[in-house]
């Protein structure tokens, strides 16, 4: 029955990363769509798009504030599940580390640094995209396979 219950996590969970990597790439798509030149340095222009950057920010901040609530209440559930103990500190640990780099940008947020912020969110969510779910994201996949 235990076995039958985690299996039963697996294909949510897998839907739940399918959309969070298309949702980041979504984030990244549209920033590359404002600023082109973004990631060859080339001929950006942060004026024109200030607006949409902005929507795209808060956008972004709001997306992480889901992924790390829905996450965290579903790695404290399966811990009381479990017997054993589930080492998910670090993972909200880099929840609270992407939330804060981001908030950073809002608080650096000037119409003169426009496309260093741009750039900045860029790496932000290369960092969620490429560290932050492929590392502690899939770990929950680990502890749910484990026991499967
Ligand atoms: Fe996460």
């Amino acid at each position: 029955m235990h076995h039958a219950h985690h299996n039963n996590l697996l294909p949510p969970l897998l839907e739940h990363f399918a959309a969070e990597r298309q949702l980041v790439q979504s984030f990244l798509d549209r920033l590359d769509t404002l600023f082109p030149g973004l990631s060859a340095d080339g001929n950006a222009s942060p004026r024109e798009n200030r607006g949409a950057f902005a929507d795209l920010l808060f956008e972004t901040i709001v997306a992480l504030e889901d992924h790390a609530s829905e996450e965290e209440a579903f790695m404290k559930k399966l811990a009381l599940e479990r017997g054993t103990p589930i080492q998910y500190e670090r993972h909200i640990e880099d929840h609270a580390a992407l939330a804060e780099a981001m908030n950073r940008i809002v608080d650096a947020y000037t119409i003169e640094d426009a496309l260093d912020c741009a750039r900045y969110l860029r790496l932000v969510l290369q960092r969620w995209r490429q560290d932050h779910i492929e590392t502690f994201d899939k770990q929950m996949l680990g502890w749910i396979c484990k026991d499967a």
